[in-house]
């Protein structure tokens, strides 16, 4: 399958769409304010059933996902079709013109983070300045290799030793606030923002530098400072430690996530290479992606207080929500669906002794870490005995906010004998009896696979809207130049697929098919090929083709049109449904009844119950 259609199916166009506009639902459908035109009353429309858009207002045009993100964007189809394919998490073979143009600055950026990364590297190792720095590591057990190894740092105190030395070595100030290295002050002026910190350079899993953490050497507050969320930095998608872990992760088939930087050095340094901080926070769906090529097997060794407890809870449904539980409808010919799962993910728990850090452990008792890591606890283990110890069994509403934690991840365990098993442990240790514990277990198993079922429907429904007509018609014109005249009457507003839009609107532009070629970028260029390519019965004859042709002209045009009408009539009977109602609500303020948005809408329901019964 084509990239284009891969990447169809997985973005909804109601979410991305939404992320520029805030769309009202309208029926089946919702509409907007138009964001390509100024007006008062929306006339922009989504329909979610086909993928679609349309401006019945000044713009009176429309089309699918992609035509939205090149207009709304201003790019054209290369470009937008990287934005939408990051966003559907498919990575692009081969990169379009535009891309490496970009590729080629973001390189320069992180070139700079480099540059000062080993800038600070140096003030740490060879100054009397980095001296105090050099000393607390030393302080804290971190050897001189683990310190060259992580390209650790000491920011000098002082305002604009950071700014001035990369200006001096040519670099702009801009691109030093771009990238969070400096702030700017309102009177223009602009200073560092690191300084008198030891520094973390925080890595990519390419090992670029893409942002740094930074660490007071005392008690004083806050005890980090990081980069900001910059176009390299994004906290909730990286791990600290990463580059240099992730080769191991997957030899070993296991990945530690602890919290803290300090907690990452002092596991590699004592020959935890698998060891990965979440920097503080809770997992994101985004950090467990990195994880999904490196292996299944995940150990959360999370801090001992109760926001480290919390998190790991959390962190736990993340991991096998996002690992478990990825159900690819896989469309057969025969028209049926299979459902693909993902294999599950083994996810553990080391807890730590009150008031230590896995740094500490590590650094304190190497051996101790070692039996807790093999020892670590299933999630739900964990969870269990973290959940139950806060139970205070003379409150009802107690055991039941303990079952509504639990039962999630109860819900995740995939082999139904050791689900039973948590089952009556689980009674067990809050006194009630297993029945009523497996009734709301089958129940939510219940609600979630009708969740799973909406989302393969709607993905589904998806692939099986493309084309045939506007393929038919692009493969037959493709093949047989001669039939240009056929089509003089088309215009690229009757293709709704961007990439058929495109192809078509390029090649009225072209000569040739070889001219046409040299406009395209590569996956424009595939889905040429596949037109090109495509056969038709052997006897069809010249006058079968052209004839063929004109039909299918003809039913572009009559889709066309029959589309905007069906639009304009489900926008219509909506107005007039949602007009009577407002009528409605107007008798009722006459008669002193406030209206709410509220009373609008449970109207707006007993209309429609009215209707359908
Ligand atoms: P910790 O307080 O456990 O940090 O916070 P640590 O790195 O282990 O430092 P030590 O052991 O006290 O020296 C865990 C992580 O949370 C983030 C950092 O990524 C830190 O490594 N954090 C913490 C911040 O971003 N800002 C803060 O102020 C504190
Ligand atoms: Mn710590």
């Amino acid at each position: 399958m084509s990239v284009i259609n891969d990447v169809k199916q997985r973005v909804d166009i109601v979410e991305v769409i939404s992320d520029y506009v805030p769309l009202r639902k309208a029926g089946r459908n919702f509409k907007a304010l138009c964001p390509f035109h100024s007006e008062k009353n929306p006339s922009f429309f989504v329909f979610p059933d086909q993928q679609t858009w349309h401006c019945f207002g000044a713009c009176n045009t429309g089309g699918d996902v992609f035509a939205f993100i090149m207009k709304k964007e201003g790019v054209d189809f290369g470009r937008a079709l990287p934005l939408l394919a990051q966003r559907a998490g498919i990575v692009l073979s081969e990169p379009t013109e535009a891309e490496k143009a970009k590729d080629k600055e973001t390189e320069r950026l992180f070139g700079i983070n480099e540059v000062i990364s080993e800038y600070y590297h140096h003030l740490l190792l060879n100054t009397t300045a980095g001296e105090r720095a050099k000393s607390y590591l030393n302080s804290r057990g971190i050897t001189l290799e683990t310190i060259r190894k992580f390209r650790l740092g000491f920011s000098p105190d002082d305002w604009e030793a950071g700014k001035d030395f990369l200006i001096n070595k040519g670099y702009e100030q801009k691109d030093l606030v771009d990238i969070g290295l400096i702030i700017e002050k309102e009177d223009g002026g602009s200073y560092d923002r690191f300084r008198n910190r030891l520094m973390f350079p925080i890595r990519d899993t390419k090992g670029r530098v893409i942002g740094f953490g930074a660490r007071v050497l005392d008690d004083s507050q806050p005890k980090y400072t990081n980069s900001p969320q910059t176009l390299l930095f994004d906290k909730g998608s990286n791990f600290y430690g990463i580059d240099k872990a992730k080769d191991i992760i997957r030899k070993e088939d296991l990945a530690i996530i602890v919290e803290g930087y300090m907690d990452v050095l002092a596991a590699h340094q004592n020959g935890w290479q698998n060891v990965v901080a979440s920097m503080g926070i809770a997992l994101t769906e985004k950090q467990v992606n990195i994880f999904k090529r490196l292996t299944k097997n995940i150990t959360l060794a999370l801090d001992a207080d109760m926001a480290g407890e919390e998190a790991t809870l959390r962190s736990g449904e993340i991991l096998a929500r996002s690992l478990d539980r990825k159900v690819i409808p896989v469309p057969l010919w025969s028209g049926l669906v299979r459902c693909e799962g993902m294999l599950a993910a083994e996810i553990k728990v080391i807890p730590l002794p009150s008031g230590k850090d896995p740094a500490e452990v590590i650094i304190e008792t190497p051996k101790l870490w070692q039996g807790m890591v093999t020892q670590a606890l299933p999630i739900l283990e964990f969870a269990l005995e973290a959940v139950v110890s806060k139970v205070d069994f003379n409150k009802a509403e107690d055991k039941s906010l303990a079952i509504q934690k639990l039962l999630p991840l109860l819900y995740e365990v995939k082999d139904p004998i050791r689900q039973a098993q948590y089952v009556q442990k689980m009674a067990h240790l809050l006194k009630l009896d297993s029945p009523t514990l497996m009734a709301a277990l089958k129940k939510m198993r219940v609600t979630k696979s009708k969740q799973l079922l909406e989302v393969s429907h709607s993905r589904l429904s998806r692939q099986l809207a493309s084309s045939p007509i506007e393929e038919i018609c692009l493969a037959l014109l493709f093949q047989h130049p001669e039939y240009r005249d056929v089509v003089q009457e088309l215009t690229p507003e009757f293709f709704v697929y961007t990439e058929n839009r495109e192809l078509f609107n390029k090649w009225q532009q072209s000569q040739s098919i070889s001219e046409l070629k040299e406009k395209l970028d590569t996956n424009l260029l595939e889905h040429l090929n596949y037109l090109l390519n495509k056969t038709f019965p052997p006897e069809a004859q010249k006058a079968d083709r052209q004839r063929e042709l004109t039909d299918c002209v003809l039913r572009l045009q009559e889709r066309h049109s029959r589309s905007l009408e069906a639009k304009k009539e489900a926008i219509l009977n909506l107005e007039r449904e949602t007009q009577g109602i407002d009528a409605e609500l107007a008798k009722l303020e006459e008669q002193g009844i406030a209206s709410s948005q509220r009373i609008r809408e449970i109207l707006i329901k007993q209309s429609k119950a009215g209707r359908t019964s």
